[in-house]
């Protein structure tokens, strides 16, 4: 049967989850403390990038069964599941900082009018989910012990991956349930019915293992990057082709082709803080997690490569001094307008303590990029006007359109001729057969 669902946090999962989940046919409040976002989503005017978002969001809005506002009391009241889609941002000593959960934990304390189902889809460290019963028990003197539980905890640990968010939602890999009270359990077992009708395979298991498979996989992941990284630097060393190595391991089933694509270091909003807060619930618990702190500190050193690599290409240290650098691409990935933990937000701070005039491109994450950087760089709508006079073509990001750049006119119209190209999209021997001094990585 269709649920009353509230979810809290409207961002990238929680605006993805609250379509996904009344174009469930269960009826959704999303809820965001943030008005300007409540207003605009409320006309269909999605608040983020991502495909397909706007179509299945005025959708759901003419159904009546989506709706979004920011008064968080009423919504709670009027749930029976109630979704947590906050941000757990990394704090400054590397650990999740849970303060936007705690917060709306005491709302929902305040608000328990009845049997709810309190589902955790935030990612949060291994134990936080059973400190949430225990908080909310404490601040509404109710029990969720059975027989009669007043309230059920449910880790929801979301998987889906800015840019593909929507096609993710609607069909994952595996949807990860970890609860306890099996009333809960009857409660997702209805929310998620369609996704069990086409056959998604749902893990049922503990509130600590649904934890901590999604740290799992976002570690496994990053490492997984930052290994063929390594091995790019080390192909490009001594003369190999990291690309053709790359699709002959994931010709082994084992290995897969999957996430072997070198780059210049994983960004984005959650690997380098998931990471990071692995590596602290790790010390919290005794276990020194070596590999993954190996990992956060190869990435950093990939970032730098970047830039250490271009530097080469330019005549050594000090070389960028009064060049100018077009930096294509500033979203941490393609198809998103997120800048979080960009790569590029190194490599731009790198270029300009070089010297380096910086000239950006980014189809959706100019604005984003803008806010963090002001007037330090030149901002352009279109890759030529980035492109014109400059010493330097850098492409950050892997944009269909810088693919299939016009390299003959890039020729045309820059000033020098040197190609740092950190995501390996164009073709090098086209490339130096125009004249271009061109560098991918590790080929
Ligand atoms: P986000 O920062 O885009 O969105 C969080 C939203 O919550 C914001 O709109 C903010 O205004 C709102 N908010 C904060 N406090 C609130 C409160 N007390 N009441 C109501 N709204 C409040 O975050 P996100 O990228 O959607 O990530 C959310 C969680 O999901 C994180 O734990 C993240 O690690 C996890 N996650 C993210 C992704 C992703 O691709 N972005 C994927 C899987 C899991
Ligand atoms: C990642 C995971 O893929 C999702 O499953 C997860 O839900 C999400 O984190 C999360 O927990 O928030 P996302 O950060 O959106 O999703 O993007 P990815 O496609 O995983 O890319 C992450 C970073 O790795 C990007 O900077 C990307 O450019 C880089 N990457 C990815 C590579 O450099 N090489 C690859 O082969 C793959």
């Amino acid at each position: 049967m269709a649920k009353n669902i509230a979810v809290i946090g409207t961002g990238y999962v929680g605006l993805v989850s609250s379509v996904g989940l009344s174009d469930f046919g269960n009826y959704v409040t999303g809820v965001d403390v943030n008005p300007e976002i409540v207003e605009k989503l409320n006309r269909g005017v999605p608040t983020i990038y991502e495909l397909g978002l706007e179509d299945y969001l005025k959708r759901n809005l003419e159904s009546g069964r989506l709706t979004f506002t920011t008064d968080i009391d009423t919504a709670i009241q009027q749930a029976e599941i109630v979704f947590l889609a906050v941000g757990t941002p990394q704090s400054e000593s590397g650990e999740a900082d849970l303060s936007q959960v705690e917060q709306v934990v005491g709302s929902i304390a305040r608000n328990l009018n009845g049997f709810k189902v309190v589902v955790c889809k935030s990612t949060v460290p291994v134990g936080t989910n059973r400190w949430v019963k225990r908080r909310l028990e404490e601040l509404s003197g109710k029990s969720a012990n059975q027989p009669d539980p007043a309230f059920a905890v449910v880790s929801n640990p979301e998987f889906l991956r800015e840019g593909k968010a929507v096609q993710d939602f609607f069909h994952p890999d595996r949807l990860v349930l970890g609860y306890e009270a099996p009333k809960a359990r009857e409660y997702m077992e209805d929310v998620y019915r369609v996704l069990n009708l086409i056959h998604v395979p749902i893990v049922w298991c503990g509130l600590e293992t649904a934890e901590l498979i999604k740290y799992a996989s976002n570690a496994f992941l990053a490492t997984k990057i930052t290994f063929i990284n390594q091995m790019a630097v080390l192909a490009e060393a001594a003369g190999a082709d990291i690309h053709v190595i790359a699709r002959s391991m994931g010709m082994d089933g084992r290995i897969s082709p999957k996430f072997l694509h070198p780059g210049p270091g994983y960004g984005g909003s959650c690997f380098p803080k998931d990471t990071h807060a692995l590596v602290s619930t790790g010390a919290s618990y005794g276990v020194e997690m070596s590999l993954v702190r190996e990992v956060i500190a190869a990435n950093r050193q990939m970032k730098a490569h970047v830039v250490d690599r271009l530097l080469k290409m330019t005549g050594g240290p000090g070389s960028l001094q009064g060049k100018v650098v077009a930096v294509l691409g500033l979203a941490f990935k393609a198809e998103t307008d997120d800048v979080r933990e960009s790569p590029a937000i190194t490599i731009v701070q790198r270029l300009l303590e070089e010297g380096a005039t910086v000239q950006t491109h980014d189809p959706e994450a100019l604005a984003n990029f803008k806010a963090l950087f002001g007037d330090t760089l030149q901002y352009h709508e279109h890759e030529f006007d980035a492109i014109k006079g400059a010493d330097v073509l850098l492409i950050v990001t892997e944009w269909n359109e810088y693919r299939n750049l016009d390299l003959e006119r890039a020729k045309n119209e820059m000033r020098g001729n040197v190609i740092m190209d950190a995501r390996n999209v164009l073709e090098p021997e086209k490339a130096r057969s125009l004249g271009f001094n061109y560098r991918g990585i590790g080929r």
